[in-house]
């Protein structure tokens, strides 16, 4: 077990109300991953868990993975390799900015970072650049990009498990934000799922619930809706209105939400709500799935518009 991460586990479950949750009749309740831990929380960590087992006991001599400058990903596989003694490296979509709270994070642990063009990204470890990063290590163990791999939907499957024994009803849906479907795919493959699931895509795809289904081999299938209209214009775009709409969540509920993944899911489930999709009594389990760390990206990114 990786036993140096302090981690809040299980999560609290509790139920929230809103204005509209009562006015509609709607169980709503929250599972607040984005409390199991103050760096490596959310998703993050149940998808790195049993990576980071792996690797602690192998003789890597790298970490290494592969994200965007304001990554989630990477801030958390920085955090939790430097937790436990790990050295990481993180392969990085386009130009650093060095001062970017996200990067400047990731750097302050001991993270190596290395830039490389869009195009070479897209090919990951086939592209020439990948390969010769790659070959400066011994024995590197690579963490796939959003750290989705079988390993991770191991790690997300128990929250089923802590669902089934927490102290609320068995929820008739679950709803999450899907970016890579590897987190929706983690649910659906657990055997204890009761719930049909809901994942809100944070992006334009047209490919999220084929991916979701080849992830999971077709396991629960029938269970799963994938909604591709709240992306707000694609990954990391945001308008006003979902800003708004996050204040005044976290205004009425006291849970932060980010503007990349959880403020579009929200924002989503409150517009199916207002929408009369769930019949009154209908309960309903909100996944959060951490992403704060965004928000220093968003005010770092608001204030270089301002300046
Ligand atoms: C906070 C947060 N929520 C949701 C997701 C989407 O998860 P997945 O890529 O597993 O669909 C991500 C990305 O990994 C994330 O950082």
């Amino acid at each position: 077990m990786v036993s140096h991460l302090d981690v809040n586990l299980p999560s609290p479950v509790y139920p929230i109300e809103t204005t509209l949750t009562v006015a509609k009749g709607i169980n709503l309740y929250i599972k607040r991953d984005d409390l199991i831990h103050p760096l490596v929380s959310g998703n993050k960590w149940r998808k790195l868990k049993y990576n980071l087992e792996k690797i602690k006991v192998t003789n890597c001599d790298c970490a290494i993975t592969f994200g965007g400058a304001f990554s989630n990903h990477i801030h958390a596989t920085a955090a939790a390799c430097f937790a436990l003694n790990i050295p990481s490296a993180a392969i990085i979509r386009g130009e650093i900015d060095l001062n970017n709270p996200t990067l400047k994070y990731c750097i302050s642990t001991g993270m190596k970072l290395y830039p490389i063009s869009r195009t070479a990204y897209q090919l990951k470890e086939n592209a020439p650049e990948v390969q010769y990063i790659l070959s400066k290590y011994q024995n590197p163990i690579i963490i796939p990009e959003g750290g989705t791999n079988e390993l991770a939907l191991r790690g997300v499957a128990e929250i089923i498990d802590e669902v089934v024994v927490a102290n609320m009803p068995v929820p008739d849906i679950i709803v999450l934000a899907a970016g890579t479907g590897g987190t929706t795919a983690g649910l659906m493959s657990s055997s204890s799922l009761l719930s049909k699931i809901i994942a809100i895509s944070s992006l334009k795809s047209d490919y999220l619930y084929d991916e979701i289904i080849k992830l999971t081999k077709g396991k629960n299938k029938d269970k799963l809706t994938v909604l591709t209209d709240y992306h707000f214009g694609g990954y990391a775009k945001w308008d006003q209105s979902l800003l708004d709409f996050i204040t005044s969540f976290e205004k009425e509920t006291d849970i932060a939400l980010d503007h990349v993944y959880n403020g579009k899911a929200m924002y989503a489930l409150m517009d199916m709500i207002a929408n009369g999709k769930f019949a009154p009594k209908t309960t309903i389990l909100y996944l959060h799935t951490g992403g704060i760390q965004g928000k220093n990206g968003l005010e770092y990114m608001l204030q270089k518009k301002r300046r």
